[in-house]
């Protein structure tokens, strides 16, 4: 029977977990500070950062959303940015992508101090991870390590594949999962045997960004799939990577579209912002 892994279910009781370490900080005089920069109206990005400031409430957390005009100078939001670098009120600063066409996205994340970069972007945190230093992990792929221990499948030894070479989800997942002992094997758009890599696999991890494209005849048996995916159909419904159906009745553990890897993925961005106070 094919078992769904609940990620609303978990990231509740993370959540809970976080709000309590919170309360305990608060006795110290700390409360942890996410600072969250939208520039423009991206419908989508409305959302996140909607999302994102919810969930700092109901942590616990203090909160500041700087929404920006879509014309703002990128001279204005590096002095911004400076700004909350520098204001100890705040431990985790992001800047919501996609930034508009007329700023340059990578002087803007490389703006943001390594010690704020709560959500992993930059460099000195993505190589802290390659050298198994402490670093903030992105939150994306620090979920997916806690959804797949939650299935109960030991990482150590197993074989997992990585479908997606993204620096946010796919480079940094298979870093993680090397770290968990796993022995990983990375496939992309030029991989040439792509069924035969995932038939082999106890463990994946599709974040390739294509509506159900891995489907049940490349699973093999007791595997854990994890679907990072987040595709909108033509009929405006969403769908994964890895295609739910064609998993039914097999013996296997799968995140389901909406309702696994995505609740994980803002509350990684919580424990992230509570690690960076701690520090
Ligand atoms: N846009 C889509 N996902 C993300 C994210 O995790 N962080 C930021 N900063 N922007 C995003």
């Amino acid at each position: 029977m094919l078992k769904l892994i609940d990620g609303k279910q978990l990231a509740q009781k993370r959540r809970e977990e976080i709000k309590l370490a919170v309360e305990e900080l608060k006795t110290q005089g700390i409360t942890p500070g996410l600072a969250v920069i939208l520039v423009g109206e991206d419908p989508a990005s409305q959302v996140y950062v909607r999302n994102k400031e919810k969930a700092c409430h109901e942590v616990g957390f203090y909160s500041e959303v700087h929404r920006l005009p879509a014309d703002t100078s990128q001279e204005d939001l590096l002095n911004l940015i400076d700004r909350l670098n520098n204001d100890e009120k705040i431990h985790g600063l992001l800047v919501q992508l996609p930034v508009p066409k007329h700023i340059d996205e990578k002087a803007v994340i490389h703006a943001i101090s390594p010690k704020k970069d709560v959500d992993g972007f930059l460099p000195e945190n993505l190589g802290s991870l390659l050298i198994g230093e402490q670093a903030f992990e992105p939150c994306t792929p620090k979920g997916c390590i806690d959804l797949i221990k939650e299935s109960g499948m030991e990482i150590a030894g197993k074989k997992a594949v990585v479908v997606g070479r993204s620096n946010i989800v796919g480079k940094p997942v298979a870093m993680m999962l090397l770290r968990e002992h796993a022995t990983v094997t990375i496939c992309h758009s030029k991989t040439k045997n792509l069924k035969e890599e995932l038939l082999a696999a106890d463990i994946v991890v599709a974040a390739i960004g294509r509506a159900n494209f891995i489907t049940g005849d490349m699973i093999k048996d007791g595997a854990v799939v994890i679907d990072v995916g987040i595709n909108r159909l033509p009929d405006g419904k969403m769908a994964g990577d890895v295609d739910r159906a064609s998993l039914e009745g097999r013996d296997c553990w799968l995140t389901p579209v909406p309702g696994g890897v995505g609740p994980m993925t803002i509350t990684m961005l919580m424990k992230n912002t509570l690690e960076s106070a701690t520090r």
